[in-house]
C-alpha cells in the first residue's frame, strides 16, 4: 500500500523513519528478521536512532515486533514510534466481514461474493474485538435467536459455518493480546468523531444478508475503544506514551491531514 499524505517527507528523511504497513500474513519470520536489519541499517547511515511509523494494522505488527526485541536494542535503535489509527484491540467491523462479507460500498461487488476471500484472509480473524476491551455484556452480534459476544466467537465461527476461521482466531489472538508496553517512546495519534460500525443486527436470513448496522464513535474503520488503548502504557513503561485525539480525522484521510503531518515532523527534528 502506498501511503499518500508524506512523499516529500518520506523523501527528505529516508533514513530516519520507517513505514510499517500490513505485511498479508502471519507466518512473518522473515519479514521480521529483514526489519531488524533494515532499522539497524537506517540507524548507522543517519548516525542515530530510528522513527518507526505504522498506520493501522502495522501498528499490530510493530508491537509484537518490539516486544521481541531486547530493551537494550530498543534504547540503541528507536527513537520513537508514532502510531496512526492502530486497532489495539481490533474493530468491530470484522465481524460483518466473516459474517456476510463487506463490499466497502463499491455497489457492483456482491458482499457474499467476496465473502469467502475476506473470510480467507487470517488478518480479519486476528482483529476481531478483544475481550480486554469488549465486555461480555456488549452484544457485538444480534440475531433472532441468538446474541454473540466477545466470548462467543467459538459458537460464531460454528454457526456461520467457518469453522477453520476459530483455529485462526486461536493462532494469533495471543500475539498482541496482552498489549504490553512495546518500551520505547510512543506518540498515539488517532482519528475520532466519524460514525463507526460497532454492532450488527441481522434477520433469521443471518447469515447470507446484509446486517442492520449499529454506528459508535471511531475515525470510521476502527472503533474509539480501540485506538485509545494504548493509553494503558501511560505509567506502564519508563518511556513516554503520549496519546493525541484527532477529532475528525477518518482513518485512511489521516495520514493526509496537516496537523498529523505536522505532529510527525516536530518528532522527527526533535532532539
Ligand atoms: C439479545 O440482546 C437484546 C438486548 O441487547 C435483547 O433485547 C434480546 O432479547 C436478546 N436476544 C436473545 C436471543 O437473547
Ligand atoms: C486535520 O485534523 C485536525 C485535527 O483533528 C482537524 O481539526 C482538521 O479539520 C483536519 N483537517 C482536514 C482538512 O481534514
Amino acid at each position: 500500500m502506498k501511503i499518500p499524505g508524506l512523499p516529500q517527507l518520506v523523501g527528505e528523511l529516508c533514513l530516519l523513519i520507517f513505514f510499517v504497513v500490513c505485511p498479508f500474513s502471519d507466518e512473518n519470520k522473515e519479514y521480521f528478521l529483514a526489519l531488524q536489519k533494515m532499522i539497524e541499517e537506517m540507524a548507522e547511515k543517519a548516525g542515530g536512532p530510528v522513527v518507526l511509523i505504522a498506520h493501522s494494522m502495522g501498528n499490530m505488527y510493530t508491537l509484537y515486533f518490539l516486544n521481541q526485541q531486547p530493551q537494550a536494542w530498543k534504547d540503541r535503535y528507536i527513537k520513537a514510534f508514532i502510531s496512526l489509527g492502530s486497532p489495539w484491540a481490533g474493530v468491530a467491523k470484522t465481524l460483518r466481514v466473516l459474517i456476510s462479507g463487506d463490499n466497502n460500498r463499491i455497489p457492483v461487488i456482491s458482499p457474499l461474493k467476496i465473502r469467502s476471500q475476506q473470510r480467507s484472509a487470517v488478518s480479519t480473524s486476528w482483529l476481531l474485538p478483544y475481550a480486554h476491551s469488549w465486555t461480555k455484556d456488549q452484544v457485538l452480534v444480534q440475531t433472532p435467536t441468538t446474541n454473540y459476544t466477545v466470548l462467543d466467537y467459538q459458537r460464531l465461527y460454528k454457526d456461520i459455518d467457518f469453522e477453520d476461521g476459530w483455529m485462526m482466531r486461536q493462532d494469533t489472538e495471543p500475539l498482541v493480546a496482552d498489549l504490553s508496553p512495546p518500551g520505547v517512546a510512543v506518540h498515539c495519534l488517532y482519528g475520532s468523531g466519524i460514525p463507526t460500525q460497532a454492532s450488527f443486527q441481522y434477520t433469521d436470513k443471518f447469515p447470507d444478508v446484509e446486517p442492520t448496522v449499529v454506528m459508535s464513535d471511531g475515525d470510521g474503520t476502527v472503533n474509539l475503544q480501540s485506538a485509545t488503548q494504548c493509553g494503558r502504557w501511560v505509567g506502564g513503561q519508563k518511556q513516554p506514551v503520549m496519546l493525541k485525539e484527532l477529532d475528525g480525522n477518518e482513518h485512511v484521510d489521516m495520514l493526509l491531514n496537516f496537523t498529523t503531518v505536522a505532529y510527525i515532523k516536530d518528532v522527527l527534528f526533535s532532539p
